[in-house]
């Protein structure tokens, strides 16, 4: 039993070095050999842990708003018998507001903990960071670029609830233009075999090429399709996502609110054992009473935020955990 654990971690530990898992920047980086270790690690941290990172301290570093990310990676810590020193509005908080650069504060704040997670506003802020930094940067959600702890928690979702990761249909559903989940989201969905992808947007915010690219050169069949209704019948997930008004600008707000929403009128053209998603939060787009939120088993983005939980412990454990090396 000690002799399998051991292999056990020793063979993840392993495939983190080859697959340059130090700093954690972007979705792909995650093969599907690690995905399974992180979810089989997450299941079992779901049932018992231990304070496997007693010592170690992750500094929650955060340049824009977050209740899931960032309280998440903070239980997960302090369930694993860690510590956490941060800013939730590193922004007004740090001394960015006297002008030192995210590069020159990462310097600084990666010898005194042992992993950053960090959300900034601006794409390309943890890879900066990770140029400069001592110790693992996560992102936390960069701009519109990714965000791949929430990918991770998704997918993770996904497989508990369907129980495969292959032979499904999923809509992503909303403001695919500039929803960092949907593109961190697609370049997991893009590694595995037979998931059809059905993109829903507003036509001011669809879908970008880059990940359009992707799907092409990894043969992931998609489409975009302006009648939600329609396609409901024949998914398995709908991915909903919240128009980010923070994003754009308040004309192509106006034009996008309100246009796609799961509601009571619709709700049942979701097939008994298809499944809603959301990385919330969720303004408008979702309009459904208390009592099918609580008892449809069709409603999981409650469970999905749970999952966030055990997922980013494993995930911390795998990063952290030197007994397990
Ligand atoms: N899904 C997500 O990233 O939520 P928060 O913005 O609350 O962290």
């Amino acid at each position: 039993m000690l002799w399998k654990s051991l292999q056990d971690n020793y063979f993840y530990k392993l495939l983190f070095f080859l697959f340059n898992m130090f700093h954690i920047i972007e979705s792909q980086q995650f093969s599907p050999e690690i995905l399974f270790k992180l979810f089989k690690k997450a299941d079992e941290l779901r049932n018992s842990h231990k304070n496997t990172l007693k010592g170690k301290i992750m500094t929650a570093l955060f340049y824009e708003p977050s209740t899931r990310t960032r309280l998440s990676f903070e239980s997960a810590m302090l369930k694993l018998g860690g510590e956490v020193i941060g800013t939730e509005n590193a922004r007004e908080f740090s001394s960015a507001v006297k002008g030192e650069s995210l590069e020159d504060s990462i310097r600084v704040i990666s010898r005194y903990c042992d992993c950053i997670v960090m959300r900034h506003n601006e794409e390309g802020a943890a890879l900066n960071a990770s140029k400069v930094s001592k110790v693992p940067i996560i992102n936390a959600g960069d701009g519109k670029g990714q965000h791949p702890t929430q990918a991770l928690l998704d997918i993770y979702t996904i497989y508990r609830e369907l129980k495969r990761l292959e032979n499904f249909k999923i809509a992503m559903v909303g403001d695919l233009a500039s929803g960092r989940t949907v593109r961190s989201l697609c370049y997991l969905l893009g590694k595995f075999n037979n998931i059809e992808i059905i993109f829903v947007s507003p036509e001011n915010l669809k879908i970008g090429d880059d990940i359009k690219e992707y799907f092409e050169k990894h043969n992931v069949i998609f489409k975009e399709d302006d009648n939600l209704n329609k396609i409901l019948p024949e998914i398995d997930i709908v991915y909903i996502t919240r128009i980010q008004k923070e994003r754009i600008d308040l004309d192509d707000y106006e034009k996008a609110k309100g246009k796609f929403v799961i509601n009571q009128n619709n709700f049942n053209l979701i097939k008994k054992n298809s499944r809603i998603m959301h990385p919330l939060p969720r303004v408008e787009e979702i309009d459904l009473p208390i009592h099918i939120e609580e008892n449809d088993k069709r409603v999981a983005y409650f469970r999905q935020a749970e999952n966030g939980l055990f997922i980013r412990m494993a995930l911390l454990d795998f990063i952290l955990n030197n007994k397990s090396k």
